[in-house]
Formats: C-alpha cells, sequence, structure tokens
C-alpha cells in the first residue's frame, strides 16, 4: 500500500522506495502539507508551528485566532481568497466578479492504479507491474459550488509522485478560472539552490543555478509552447548539494504550451516551490457542470543528490510516459536531408544519398522539409500536405519504394499546426488561423498558426495527413512547429481566455488519433530545434529534436542540460557537417560521433555525397559503435560526470541497472600549455567488483575507479574525445 490515511489525524501518507509525502486536513478543513523527503515512519505534524508570528497575517473568519493564518502554514493547494497572499496555485472569480474562493476538504478517495486525465498527456501504469496508486483528495467551496479533486499517483518503484487537479463548477452560476496551476511544495525552512535551464532556438536548456533569496525567481513561456527559452523543468536542491550528495527536489511539467514554474523565499524563510498553466492570456469560464483539468506535474526527491532526480525523470519518462512499440525499441540510425540538401532535392539525389547511407550501416532516409505543393522555400505552401511529384520525378510511393529496395527505411517531415499565407488551405479558410480581426497577425518565419481548438481544422489536418502516410511505407514522421503564438483570437470561441489552453487539448486530440492509427510509425518531435521538448510531447513520441544547433561541442551544454528532466532516450543528435552551419566551428568527426551518441536516437544530417573515404570509413565505424551500445545509453543510469560550463574535460557515463556494462565518454574543451593530467571519475559501478574496458583490455577494480578515476590520455587534443566500454568481471 502505497498511500494510507489516519482517520484520527485526517494525516495522508504517500510512500515510494525512498521517499515519503505527508499532508494533512487540519481542524478547519484547510489543507496542510507536512513532508516530501527520505522515507520514514511517524507522523509530520510537529513541522509545523502555529507560534504567534503571523498576528498581522490574514486569519480566516471562523478561524479567529490570530496565531493562525494560511499566510504562514505551508500548504497542499493554496488558493487566493484564505489569507495566504503568497502565489496561489488558484484563484477564481464568481459571476459577479468577486475574486477568491475557501476551499475546505471534504473528503477523499483510494484507488488502485495511476489516474488519467481527460484529452491530456499523463504519466500511466501497469497497474500489477508498478503497484501505483491514485489518491483523490476533495476540496469543496460551498458559497460557489467549486469543487477541486486534488489528484496524487504514486508510482512506488519509480520514486515519482503526480500531482494534477480537476476543477469543478457543482454550482449554478458562472465561474473564471484566472489561475490553475498544479503543484507545491511549502518548505518551512532550508537554504535552497533552484536550478533552471534557459536558452533560445539554438542553444536550448542552458543549466543555471542561483541560491534562493527572498522573492520569486521564475521561468516560464507565454509563447503557447513549452518553448526554446525555458524549459519546463525546475530542480530546487540543498544550497550545498551536489551531484551525488544532498537533497533535491524536481518538478517536470507533463504540458507542451505555456507554463510557469517558480520558487519563492518568503517573509518567515520558508520557501514555496510550484508550477502549472501560465496565467497569460489565461482567463478560463466554467458554465455549471464543466471542468478544467490542471496537467499532471511529475515530482521526484532524491537524498542523494541532483543526478538521481535525473534518473528517476529518465526511468518515469522513458518506461511511463512514453508509449507505442518504439518506447522500447532500438530507434534506427538515421540521415536527415535538411542540413544535406536543405529545400534543394529531387528524389533522384534523395535515392543517391540513400544509397551512400545505406554503404555506410545508416537505416533510414528522412525527407526533412520541402517535399510537398509548391514548397520551394519558407515562405509558402504550409498546410497543403500534397506530394511534388514534379520534384521528387514520380510519386512518394515510387520513391520510397527505391529507397526500401536500398534495404533503407523511409520517414518524413511535416509542420502541421502552421499554414503559410500562400497556400491553398489559407485561401480557402482564412478564418482557420489563430487571428485578431482587424489586427495583421504577428508572422513568425512567414507562417501563421492554424486554430487547433476548432475540431474541423483538425479534421482537415488528419485527413490530409492520413492521405500521404498511406500513400507509402512511411515508418517515420518527424512533426515540426516553429514558431510561438502571438495573436489568441479564435473565431470559433466566445471566450478568448480558453484559446491557448484549448488549442493543446486540440493538438493532442490530433496526436492522440495519429498514433493510435499509426503505431508503427515512429513520430519525431520538434520545434525549432528543441522548442518543444517537454513530457507532453514525449506521452505521444518517444523522441524529439534536441536543437537546430548540430556543433558537436555546443551539443554537449544543450544536451548536458537537456539530461537535467529527460532521458538520452528522447534526445535526438545528429553527426553534421564542418564547418559548422551555425557557427563555423570545426571539431573532428570522430568527437561528432561521440557527441551525438549522447542521444539515444542518433543520426546524420549531412551529404554523404560530399565526404572524403576517410570520414565515411569513420561513419561506418560509428554506426558499428553506436549498435554496441544504444541500449545502455537508451536504458542505463545516466551520469553527468563533469559539466561542459565549468570543466575543462565534459565527461558523462551510462551503466545498465544491474551494473554489468558502463560507458564512459569524455571531450576535451580546453589544453593549457602542454596540459596537465585530466582523469574522469565514474559512478555507479559496483562496489567490489572489477571491470574490463573492452578496447584496451585493461582491468580496474571499481572502487579505485570510483574513488580516484583513470586518466585520460595526455596526448588528448583541444575538442578530442574519447569513449571507454567497461564490463564488470563476474569471474
Ligand atoms: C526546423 C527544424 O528544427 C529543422 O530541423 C528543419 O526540420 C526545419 N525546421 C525545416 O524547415
Amino acid at each position: 500500500m502505497s498511500i494510507s490515511f489516519d482517520d484520527s489525524t485526517r494525516v495522508f501518507t504517500l510512500s515510494t522506495r525512498s521517499t515519503t509525502y505527508q499532508m494533512q486536513a487540519d481542524p478547519y478543513g484547510f489543507l496542510l502539507h507536512l513532508y516530501y523527503g527520505a522515507r520514514t515512519d511517524g507522523y509530520m505534524a510537529y513541522l509545523v508551528t502555529y507560534a504567534d508570528r503571523s498576528g498581522m497575517c490574514g486569519c480566516p473568519y471562523d478561524v479567529h485566532d490570530r496565531t493562525y493564518s494560511l499566510d504562514v502554514l505551508p500548504q497542499e493547494f493554496p488558493f487566493q481568497g484564505a489569507g495566504d497572499m503568497r502565489s496561489p496555485l488558484l484563484s477564481v472569480r464568481d459571476a459577479s466578479g468577486a475574486f477568491g474562493c475557501d476551499l475546505r476538504y471534504v473528503g477523499y478517495e483510494i484507488r488502485p492504479g495511476k489516474y488519467g486525465l481527460p484529452g491530456l498527456p499523463a504519466v500511466y501504469s501497469d497497474d500489477e507491474a508498478d503497484g501505483a496508486e491514485t489518491l483523490v483528495v476533495r476540496l469543496r467551496d460551498a458559497r460557489l459550488g467549486l469543487m477541486v479533486e486534488l489528484l496524487y499517483g504514486v508510482m512506488p518503484e519509480l520514486d515519482v509522485i503526480t500531482r494534477a487537479a480537476r476543477i469543478k463548477n457543482e454550482g449554478a452560476g458562472r465561474i473564471t478560472i484566472d489561475r490553475a496551476q498544479s503543484a507545491c511544495l511549502d518548505f518551512v525552512h532550508g537554504e535552497f539552490d533552484v536550478i533552471s535551464f534557459y536558452g533560445r532556438h539554438a542553444m536550448e536548456r542552458m543549466p543555471d543555478r542561483h541560491p534562493v533569496g527572498h522573492g520569486s525567481f521564475s521561468v516560464g513561456s507565454r509563447r503557447g509552447m513549452s518553448s526554446n527559452q525555458y524549459s519546463p523543468v525546475l530542480v530546487l536542491c540543498d544550497h550545498t548539494a551536489t551531484e551525488s550528495t544532498g537533497r533535491a527536489w524536481g518538478m517536470n511539467f507533463v504540458y507542451s504550451g505555456g507554463f510557469e514554474a517558480q520558487v519563492t523565499g518568503e517573509q518567515f524563510d520558508q520557501t514555496r516551490f510550484q508550477m502549472g498553466l501560465s496565467d497569460d492570456r489565461f482567463s478560463y469560464p466554467l458554465e455549471p457542470g464543466e471542468e478544467l483539468v490542471a496537467p499532471e506535474v511529475i515530482m521526484t526527491y532524491s537524498d542523494a543528490g541532483i543526478e538521481r532526480v535525473s534518473q528517476n525523470f529518465h526511468r518515469c519518462i522513458r518506461t511511463r510516459v512514453c508509449r507505442g512499440m518504439w518506447r522500447d525499441t532500438p530507434r534506427p540510425v538515421l540521415i536527415n536531408s535538411w542540413e544535406a540538401f536543405y529545400f534543394d532535392f529531387t528524389g533522384e539525389s534523395l535515392v543517391k544519398l540513400a544509397e551512400k547511407a545505406s554503404k555506410l550501416g545508416i537505416e533510414m532516409l528522412v525527407m526533412d522539409d520541402g517535399w510537398f505543393s509548391t514548397r520551394r522555400d519558407d515562405l509558402r505552401a504550409l498546410g497543403d500536405w500534397t506530394v511534388n511529384e514534379g520534384k521528387l520525378g514520380g510519386t512518394l510511393a515510387e520513391l520510397v519504394e527505391r529507397v526500401n529496395a536500398l534495404g533503407v527505411k523511409f520517414g518524413l517531415w511535416v509542420e502541421p499546426e502552421m499554414v503559410s499565407e500562400d497556400s491553398e488551405l489559407y485561401r480557402e479558410h482564412p478564418d482557420w488561423v489563430l487571428a485578431v480581426p482587424g489586427k495583421g497577425p504577428v508572422l513568425g518565419r512567414d507562417q501563421l498558426v492554424l486554430d487547433l481548438s476548432r475540431p474541423e481544422v483538425r479534421e482537415n489536418l488528419f485527413a490530409q495527413l492520413c492521405a500521404v502516410f498511406d500513400q507509402a511505407n512511411i515508418e517515420y514522421v518527424k512533426w515540426d512547429y516553429n514558431r510561438s503564438i502571438v495573436d489568441t483570437y479564435s473565431r470559433a470561441s466566445n471566450d478568448q481566455g480558453k484559446v491557448l489552453y484549448d488549442y493543446m487539448l486540440g493538438l493532442y486530440d490530433l496526436l492522440d488519433r495519429l498514433v493510435a492509427r499509426y503505431p508503427k510509425i515512429l513520430f519525431e518531435g520538434c520545434s525549432a530545434g528543441g522548442g518543444r521538448f517537454d513530457a507532453g510531447m514525449l506521452y505521444y513520441m518517444p523522441q524529439i529534436w534536441t536543437s537546430d544547433n548540430t556543433d558537436a561541442i555546443n551539443r554537449l551544454t544543450i544536451q548536458y542540460g537537456t539530461s537535467f528532466g529527460f532521458p538520452a532516450s528522447a534526445m535526438g543528435a545528429h553527426v553534421s557537417a564542418c564547418p559548422n552551419e551555425i557557427n563555423g566551428r570545426d571539431v573532428p568527426i570522430s568527437t561528432r560521433g561521440i557527441a551525438a551518441m549522447q542521444g539515444g536516437a542518433f543520426g546524420y544530417e549531412l551529404d554523404l555525397l560530399e565526404l572524403p573515404e576517410r570520414a565515411c570509413e569513420h561513419i561506418r565505424e560509428q554506426v558499428r559503435r553506436y549498435h554496441e551500445i544504444e541500449s545502455i545509453v537508451r536504458e542505463g543510469l545516466f551520469f553527468r560526470l563533469s559539466s561542459p560550463k565549468q570543466d575543462p574535460v565534459c565527461a558523462w557515463e551510462y551503466v545498465t541497472e544491474d551494473g554489468l556494462r558502463a560507458v564512459v565518454s569524455a571531450v576535451r574543451l580546453e589544453v593549457e600549455g602542454y596540459g596537465v593530467a585530466s582523469y574522469v571519475v565514474p559512478r555507479g559501478l559496483t562496489p567490489g567488483a572489477r571491470y574490463r574496458e573492452l578496447d584496451s583490455g585493461v582491468v580496474y577494480p571499481a572502487d579505485a575507479l570510483m574513488d580516484m578515476g583513470f586518466p585520460l590520455p595526455v596526448t588528448l587534443e583541444a575538442n578530442a574525445a574519447v569513449m571507454y566500454r567497461f564490463e564488470r568481471m563476474d569471474d
């Protein structure tokens, strides 16, 4: 039993393998947060103090005790209107426009299995294997008839607790939801740092660590997408925590639209950590009988440093967010046409690329942007998903057959949520875009966003896409999305404050239908590179293009930052040409290969026909090496051994969960003078065991490796890389 309730104290205890979470419905019916930390028995109500420090803080009318204030007490679901002046999870208005509510505990339910969410992605459980349970805690505002069901999913083996909320109007009047966030952790004391992930197009998820002071540290997205700029992942940790020591808490939002994540140091040195929907352009009316679901947040805790938070996220997302046959299947090594040809290709040049690819062991060709309608540049034709047979020199089926005959699978690129002004679809349905009447819509990459909140728009896209996917043996689809949503006006809606949220429901509905109809297609997410790299998209597609930046050295930081919240199995990473198209850097092809093999969705993105034979030899060898290590990369425990931002060597490691095999990779970033020897210190090996490094045959004692490490070759030049494969000797 992972969830228990004690009637006498009204304390709920949620337990996972190594964590305990506790909350209490207090005598007034307010739900107080007690504890989220190392697994323990007993009641932690003693942590909450009611000392007379809240004399000037608001006190609920019926409590009438000046030592009691929700402005001080740690809470589970803080809401506007009860005297907590900190940042709430919920803000509502009634039909008269009055702000505020008064939510009190009315009951609970414990169910076997993990809850699902209508229309939204969420962690799922295999009930028998996972021992998952759901707790529903009901809070009600009697005046409004507002019911809030707090949902807690306990995944004991994953050390994960999820949260979401269903907000229902059971009253007689309209209620407007102005803010609906999903998760909050209140800490009564502690010296913390917050780790967030900022960036921009082609430089996503740069890690940023700050001490938490007084006031708020907030990141988020107002872009209608989780964004290239901030990732919906936040880690709070002890000020002194390292990768492998100290306490750390993580939140990871299972949603692909706008979000806000915040950490606030409060007046009494308490800390609030919260995450959920952004309030930007959000104002969601609920008529009697209607409900709104606040999307899911995955939470995890580690008392063994930050890397365990990441490892818990990895396991959870890889095995209980990603779905379908590709979840556990090695991904084909692919060659993508984008950086090879951009828009400038024909059926013939693609076949030649596939021919060369097949000789090098590459398993799939992806035809990126430019294959449909009049699309010869990025100014036109989005929305018209008809094959340009003139350009391809025949039908899609003929092209795919030729590629397949070479032993190479075939995939293609789409960007269905968008429309170009210069397109048949836009000429026919100008009212199908998100645009404010009378105002010139803001363009992004010269394109407009289709109104996916409308069923007829989704129906049209579904039909167009099926018509393409049914024409040929399509085994992979790259789903791109290249701009943010600025003009939030749907001609089909009376309440524009619903549009951004309803857009996401529409997108998820379309994706649900497509992945159900094409269970064998491997879908890869993309959004101007990694602009929608979130657990929401990973529910529909098991991998995402990590960034448009394919420079191996920049990628080390991008992938390092991405690894805090997401598994390697989700990271699309390709070897591209040098000098790099974005920053002009030259990096040896061996380093490009090792850097790209940090992702579990490995491939190439360059014109193979232009490469000298020596480079082709490298590629052949890389593909072979990748197959040897891919299951360790895709499913192993990941360790960030050093930081590409702070250390002269960036090293990382994967270890199989049974400790049998490990892969350690390192890239030298700097050399000063003749250089000093650099040591890499692996973690996660089996104590007491011996490991053989497979290329050199050298045998190492695991304890010494994990204590003093091993030296990298002193001759390793700047931007050069090495990879070591270790196997435990169980003799
Ligand atoms: C942006 C993506 O990130 C690229 O990989 C490529 O697919 C282009 N779009 C195509 O327009």
